[in-house]
């Protein structure tokens, strides 16, 4: 159970960093290229949202079950880079991006009809992306 969430947990992030980054182009093309934001562009940011809201409930309970996890917050964890990664930077980095990508599809929801839809996708998902990227735990994934 502890390692097929942690590989799902694992795999998952290959469809977070992409839908995440699809979203990300195709909002900055459609915001430089000034077009109308339609609710079929709103669809393409849930390309984004979805793996990041599955993968937030999995890190969740990985968070509780894993010996990586809060179990691993004993004395001295600060110290360690890796276990503090694991149990302090990783987890609050995560939430925070995901706060912002669902505040950037919200925002944008709400702007269906105008073009600014994209610029909020473009900034708030780019700004997650970002956040992603410089808290993975680069030396176990992917693969090691
Ligand atoms: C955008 C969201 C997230 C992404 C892309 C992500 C990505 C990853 C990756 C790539 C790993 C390494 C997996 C491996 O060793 O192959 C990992 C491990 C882990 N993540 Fe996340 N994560 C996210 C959110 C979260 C959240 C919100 C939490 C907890 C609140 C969390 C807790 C953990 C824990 C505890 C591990 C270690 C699991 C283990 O190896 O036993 N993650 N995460
Ligand atoms: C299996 C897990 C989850 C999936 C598949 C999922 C999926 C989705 C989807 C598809 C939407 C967009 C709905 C729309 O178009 O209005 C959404 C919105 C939202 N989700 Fe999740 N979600 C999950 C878990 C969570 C959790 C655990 C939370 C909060 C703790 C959360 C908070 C939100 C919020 C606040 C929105 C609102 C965005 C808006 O204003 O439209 N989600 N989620």
């Amino acid at each position: 159970m502890d390692t097929g969430l942690q590989h799902l947990h694992s795999y998952m992030s290959y469809l977070v960093l992409a839908g995440v980054l699809i979203s990300v182009i195709v909002a900055l093309a459609g915001w430089f290229g000034n077009k109308p934001f339609t609710d079929k562009d709103r669809k393409l940011g849930l390309l984004g949202l979805i793996p990041a809201h599955l993968q937030w409930v999995l890190g969740i309970i990985l968070y509780f079950v894993s010996p990586l996890g809060i179990a691993s917050a004993t004395e001295g964890f600060m110290k360690n880079s890796i276990s503090r990664l694991y149990v302090l930077e990783h987890p609050l980095m995560m939430i925070i991006a995901v706060v912002l990508i669902t505040i950037g599809y919200s925002r944008a929801k709400r702007m269906v009809g105008t073009g600014n839809g994209f610029k909020s996708i473009a900034i708030f998902y780019g700004i997650a992306l970002i956040l992603i990227l410089s808290r993975l735990p680069w030396h176990a994934w992917p693969g090691n």
